[in-house]
């Protein structure tokens, strides 16, 4: 298998960025063919293509535009999650930067299905270069009454903002992101069962369709060539349809962002992306920071599916692949790692607030040549005080990566306690 650009498959044409170069490319004819359809059958169609949101969870995006109400009581509203703050993964940035005009067309399409007033972007605040290039689109398709009052003359009206973050993580996290777009801290709120799902009571209490960039750029290709189509892609797997950007990062030859159909065994990708450098291959962390860390071995086994990759004790996640060569450090990967998690909990909850904190200080002690016998032990009891205790999915994602680590790779802990250093290293940590 090789890459299949359908998202990307114009994306480095400097054109494809304009109006004119995406229509010449066939962009719009899917709004064109979806504002002649019933909302339902959009809905149903995108059920049938069997989409599953690509901001990390892959969770049916169907159950959302189905969850929409379909009595219009009061304004529903659109977000694009492009906070995109997860480590590795860079796809969205991508996106936003040379294909604005996807997002813009797949938004306008799915306002059309949920019947939307508004949608607002949130970009991650770094983002500039994407956040400039959506706002030429976004005036771009105002100009072309492709946004705003009687959008094509079919009298649907649609509004398109951007916000942009100001650098959090956890601003990532949906609810989190809606308090942050209203104003408020940036910190999650309770959920469903304990409160509404946003289709109910999202941004501003208002029923709210949140999607990530990848997702909601995927709807133009669903609605134009058809979902039986689309669900063609990615057919050998489980239950994961179309193709999927990996952001490929670490040690390998030509880091990027590669497209690819679900199914595509791991190691293809690797190919994709030049193979290893700098020595053999040691390990794998599949699908962003969160994700739990996979072996060679596993590497070798593995097939990027959302079913497929719990075979190897991983996740597809956000798609942010980032591969270890054999003289990666892993007990200092494992504090890089839990450095940016302790930096960005929110600190609503005390499991997360306080767990990963003294994550990083057994981890300094550790890789400071100081490391106590039982440390390890101690490591993995605080890690699973703080996993399934916290109260939003960022305590999981800060927890997992440190028992994979520990699970995985046990000798290079036990080493450094036992010796004061690196199994990698010649020198005493502490001397050196
Ligand atoms: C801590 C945290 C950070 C997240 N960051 C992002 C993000 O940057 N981009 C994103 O699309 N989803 C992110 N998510 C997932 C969102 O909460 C949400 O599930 C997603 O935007 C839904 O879009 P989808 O249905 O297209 O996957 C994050 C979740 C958590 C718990
Ligand atoms: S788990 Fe708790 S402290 Fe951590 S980010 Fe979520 S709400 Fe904030």
């Amino acid at each position: 298998m090789a890459e299949y650009k359908l998202l990307l498959e114009h994306a480095h044409e400097p054109s494809f960025r304009t109006l004119e170069g995406y229509r010449a490319t066939g962009g719009y004819k899917a709004l064109e063919k979806a504002l002649g359809m019933e909302r339902q059958t959009i809905v149903d169609s995108i059920k049938t293509a069997g989409l599953r949101g690509r901001g990390g969870a892959g969770a049916p995006a169907a159950l959302k535009w189905g969850g929409m109400p379909k009595e219009k009581k009061r304004p529903h509203y659109l977000i694009c999650n492009a906070d995109e703050g997860e480590p590795g993964t860079f796809k969205d940035k991508q996106l936003l930067e040379q294909c604005p005009f996807e997002l813009v067309e797949g938004m306008t399409i799915a306002a059309w299905a949920v019947q939307g007033d508004a949608g607002y972007v949130y970009i991650r605040g770094e983002y500039m270069d994407g956040a400039k290039a959506l706002r030429e689109a976004i005036d771009e398709a105002y100009r072309a009454g492709l946004l705003g009052k009687n959008i094509l003359g079919s009298g649907m009206d649609f509004d398109l903002y951007i916000h942009c973050g100001a650098g959090s993580y956890e601003c990532g996290e949906e609810t989190a992101l809606m308090s942050s777009l209203m104003g408020e801290r940036g910190m999650p709120r309770l959920k469903f069962p304990h409160a509404p799902f946003p289709v109910i009571s999202g941004v501003w209490d208002k029923p709210t369709l949140i999607h990530n960039v990848e997702s909601y750029c995927t709807v133009p290709y669903i609605v134009d060539r058809g979902a039986e189509w689309w669900s063609s892609l990615g057919a050998s797997t489980k239950n994961s349809r179309g193709t999927k950007i990996f952001s490929v990062s670490g040690h390998v030859n030509k880091p990027g962002n590669y497209e690819i159909e679900f199914g595509t065994p791991l190691r293809e990708l690797l190919e994709l992306a030049g193979g290893v450098k700098g020595g053999a291959l040691k390990a794998c962390i599949p699908g962003g920071s969160s994700v739990p860390i996979i072996t060679a071995e596993s590497v070798e086994k593995a097939i990027l599916g959302y079913e497929e990759m719990s075979e190897v004790k991983s996740m597809v996640g956000s798609g942010g692949c980032m591969f270890l060569n054999e003289h990666t450090d892993i007990v200092k990967f494992a504090w890089r790692t839990a450095v940016f998690y302790m930096n960005e909990s929110c600190g609503k909850c005390t499991p997360c607030r306080e767990g990963t904190r003294w994550m990083v200080q057994i981890l300094e002690r550790i890789i400071g040549g100081g490391g106590r016998p039982g440390d390890v032990e101690l490591l993995r009891q605080v890690a699973s005080q703080i996993d399934g205790r916290s109260f939003c999915p960022l305590g999981d994602a800060a927890a997992w990566p440190i028992m994979g680590m520990i699970r995985i790779f046990p000798e290079e802990f036990d080493y450094y306690i036992e010796q004061g250093r690196s199994m990698l290293d010649r020198v005493p940590a502490s001397v050196a």
